[in-house]
């Protein structure tokens, strides 16, 4: 929270933090499990530590029932090192955008080249049920913020990777792309936002994962983004939208989305 403290410094000492505390020196993959993914830490190898996101520099305390606030250290069959972090700060949270990047630039600091983003979103594209999972194509940024600071003029052209998209779909030849748009919340959008960003050429609405993305190209990581559909968007679906929804259509898809990450991440 020290506004004079350099954000990448505590990610420095965030990731020492983690390498003292679960034995690991280099982790290769990070991954960012939202609403629905959560099974997925369990499926693609050995937990070799959990740890309390509280114990490690810069992680708040999670704000969320269903947003689980630990970091796992996971061995993959591979024999590579796999950082799962089940503690996402949002946006809405208000603790700033420095906060909500901590760590995926924690992740970076701890080796990790590749960050797998996911997360629980609202779908525009009509012929999405809930339950569906989604490849992020690329993605609207309505924060009207930024991980960056300062005149850091970076390039956000395939900013999520086409070649871990294809590598996805080489695994199920059935998903989808889209657009996500990130949205401030915590409110759901109304339907005219929901046609706003229609219009802007986004498929998916959320609240997470575009900052993030931002933060983690900065880091030189390649980005595999993923978002469940819970819920039809605004005005789209014709039945009110509830959290409670969005986390029970999460944990009805949970097992086979976290089944389709796992056999990305061993084919990554
Ligand atoms: Cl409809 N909107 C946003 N912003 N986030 C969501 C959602 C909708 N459904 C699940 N998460």
């Amino acid at each position: 929270d020290d506004p004079t403290a350099d954000p990448f410094e505590v990610a420095k000492e965030a990731a020492a933090a983690i390498a003292a505390a679960t034995g690991v020196e280099k982790h290769d993959i990070a991954l960012t499990l939202g609403s629905g993914w959560g099974k997925a830490a369990d499926l693609i190898g050995e937990t070799t530590a959990t740890i309390p996101a509280s114990d490690i520099p810069g992680f708040s305390k999670p704000a969320l029932e269903g947003h689980v606030g630990t970091l796992r250290s996971i061995l993959l069959p591979s024999g590579k090192r796999a950082l799962v972090i089940g503690a996402r700060t949002h946006y809405y949270e208000n603790h700033g955008v420095r906060r909500v990047v901590h760590s995926v630039r924690t992740a970076a600091a701890t080796g990790a080249t590749t960050m797998i983003l996911t997360n629980g979103a609202g779908g525009i594209k009509e012929t999405w049920k809930p339950g569906t999972p989604v490849l992020i194509s690329d993605h609207l940024n309505l924060t009207a913020d930024s991980p960056l600071e300062g005149a850091t003029f970076i390039d956000l052209t395939d900013l999520y990777s086409k070649r871990l998209r294809e590598i996805a779909k080489s695994i199920d030849s059935s998903l989808d792309e889209g657009v996500y748009t990130q949205f401030r919340g915590p409110h759901y959008e109304t339907p005219a936002e929901v046609q706003m960003a229609k219009t802007m050429g986004g498929h998916i609405v959320g609240m997470s994962t575009a900052l993030e993305a931002i933060a983690a190209r900065q880091a030189g990581m390649e980005i595999l983004g993923m978002s469940l559909i819970t819920n039809l968007a605004a005005g789209i679906q014709t039945t009110p939208l509830s959290h409670e929804e969005v986390i029970q259509a999460g944990k009805d898809a949970e097992v086979q989305i976290s089944n389709l990450l796992a056999q990305i991440v061993s084919a990554l």
